[in-house]
This record gives C-alpha cells, structure tokens and sequence, in this order.
C-alpha cells in the first residue's frame, strides 16, 4: 500500500474512532485495525512489496496512523468515561439488586380502626370526635362516676390542672354527641386513651377505643348483641365466637363485658388469650337513666345501648401479635409484616 493511501485509511480510521458512541465501539476499532490480524500488520507486511524509494514515505505513514489511531482511541474511550460520570449514569446493568422506593403502610391499629368505620357505617353509625384532654366532668362526672366512686381508682390518669386530664376512656365523646344532639343517636367514636398503667405484654399507658353509641326510643340488649356479633363477624372471619358476661360500669345498667374467641389459637389456648380461649374486648351495657338525666333527655321515652372496646387487643388477634408493645416501638421491619 502505497503512502497516499495510508493516510487516507488513517483519516478513516481516526473518523471510526470519533464517531465510536460505546466503550464497545472503541474496541472494536482497535481491533480492526491495530490488532494481530487487523489493518495496520498487513500494511507492515505490504510494505516489502513496495520499491524502496516509496518504502520510507510509507513506512512513516504507517506508524503514524498507530500513534494517532492509538491517540485517539484514548481520547475517545476517555471521553466516553467523563460524558458517564457526568451524567451520574452507570451502564444499565441488570444483574444488581434494584433501588427500591420503601412503600409506607396503614399502622395496624390504624387499619383496625378504618375497617371498624366500615363495619359500623353498615349499620349507620356515622364518626363523632372528642378531645385527648378532657374535663374531669365529661369523663367521670357526667358518666355517673362522681370523684367518691371506687371506679375512679382504675382509671387514674395524668391531670393537667384541676378538673382537666387526659382522658381515660373514650365514653366522654358519649357525652358530649349527646349534649349537642337529640335521639336517634347512632355513632362511633375512635380515639386514644390514657391511663396511669404499667405496661406490660397486654397493657399500654397509652391505648385505643373504639366508642360505640345507639339510642332511639325503642333500643335492647339483643340490638347490642345483633350488632356486636355482626361486628365480630365481619371484623374476624365468621367463625370468630363472642360470649357476653354480666358486669358492672357506672354509666350503664345492666352492663356486660364481652369476648372474641382468640382467633390466634382458635379457641385452643394460648398465650395471647392466655390460655383461656377468649379475649376480653370491650364493655358495654344499656345507657343508665342518670345518665340520659344528665344530658337532658328523657329517660322515660329513650332508650340506647352504648360499648367500648378496645382497638389494641383486636389488632393483636387479629394480626396475631403477642406483645402490646411492638404496636408502639415504632419499628417498621415489624409493622411492614401487616396489611
Ligand atoms: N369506657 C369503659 C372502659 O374503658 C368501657 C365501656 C363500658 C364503654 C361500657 C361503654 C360502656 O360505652 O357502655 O372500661
């Protein structure tokens, strides 16, 4: 080959070498012409066959094609490299782990309280709200709880002054619908409670309710049973069992405390139910007298029923957790398990 048309192949080459758009392409213009078998060894060899005043001219034509070529295949391969850093950008390579977007997810009590809207808006109850911080009235008076009631003594909480705590239940809010509203009266009131407890495997200074609030003139205790059955059902799959028991609560007569069967262990025993088969949930009962007095109805013409149960121990049953205290440690390789 003769000088003139190494370096018109040179231009070429040096051409291929710009224009290379990949790591890849810069490769395979160095193979093409600078490696054992490419372009430039067989214009080395040609060079014999050339005269030898045309073998001097062509042979530093020659080298400079690989000293260019050589040059620019850098300069290329270096550029490519800068254009990649610049633009943060890897190869796309798609063997690794992608970057993974951590999805948020409802807390279970959160979920609890939402599916418990559902259930109960069904049976049209609509949400009433009341205040964390109530009056010693709203919690404990108007409940027919005066401050001499033995009652009081389970359900000491943190005060903020005379006459104002945070509140122990969430039967207040009862309270406060009915003072501002006339029967019929169908709500449910979700919320935190508070209470000088010590925390425990079941027990939380700090806690859910779920109030439950019906009165109309004609309202019984087998409304209340229809409606908690319905409720259990829907909220625990249909062969959830609930067993009422005759109890005592100031503000309602008769009441009665009610369980789930332990969805856990299905009524076998374990140590969420602590080994007795049943969870405690909620109290409930038919609204005393006194108490429809204290917020002006009428006694004689209205009746209700009222519950309130506890968001916790049906998260706990229903997720199956052990302990009351994963719900507040607050840490999500624990709580992204549900939901
Ligand atoms: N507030 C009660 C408690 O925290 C539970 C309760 C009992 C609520 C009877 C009610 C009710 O509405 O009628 O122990």
């Amino acid at each position: 080959m003769k000088a003139a048309e190494i370096v018109q192949l040179k231009e070429q080459a040096l051409d291929e070498a710009r224009r290379s758009g990949t790591a890849a392409d810069v490769e395979a213009v160095r193979i093409k012409y600078l490696s054992r078998k490419g372009v430039l060894p067989g214009i080395m060899d040609g060079l014999k066959a050339l005269s030898a005043e045309e073998r001097p001219e062509a042979g530093r034509r020659a080298n400079e094609l690989r000293q260019e070529l050589t040059k620019a295949l850098d300069d290329a391969k270096n550029a490519l490299q800068a254009a990649e850093r610049a633009s943060g950008q890897k190869r796309f390579d798609p063997t690794l782990p992608g970057q993974w977007r951590g999805l948020g997810r409802r807390h279970p009590i959160t979920q609890v309280v939402e599916e418990a809207i559902r259930i109960f808006s069904m049976l049209g109850f609509t949400v009433a709200d009341g205040p964390d911080i109530e009056t010693e009235y709203h919690n404990f008076d108007a409940l027919n709880t005066p401050a001499d009631h033995p009652s009081r003594d389970t359900q000491d909480t943190f005060w903020l002054g005379p006459g104002l705590l945070l509140r122990t239940q969430t039967s207040p809010v009862q309270i406060r619908v009915m003072e501002s509203r006339k029967p019929p009266v169908r709500i449910i009131a979700p919320g935190r409670c508070y209470r000088r407890d010590t925390t425990d495997a079941t027990h939380s200074a700090n806690f859910h309710q779920i109030e439950g609030l019906y009165v109309d003139r004609a309202v019984s205790l087998a409304d209340l049973k229809g409606d908690i059955t319905f409720f259990a059902r829907q909220m625990m799959g249909a062969d959830v069992k609930v067993r009422f028991r005759p109890h005592f609560f100031p503000f309602t007569e008769p009441s009665v405390e009610y369980d789930f069967s332990c969805h856990v262990c299905r009524g076998r025993g374990c140590r969420v139910c602590k080994q007795s088969g049943w969870i405690e949930i909620s109290g409930a009962g038919m609204v005393n007298p006194k108490v429809f007095k204290t917020v002006g109805y009428d006694p004689e013409t209205t009746m209700g029923y009222a519950f309130g149960m506890g968001v916790e121990r049906i998260a706990m049953i229903r997720f199956g957790i052990e302990d009351i205290r994963h719900l507040y440690d607050n840490d999500v390789r624990f709580l992204e398990q549900f939901g």
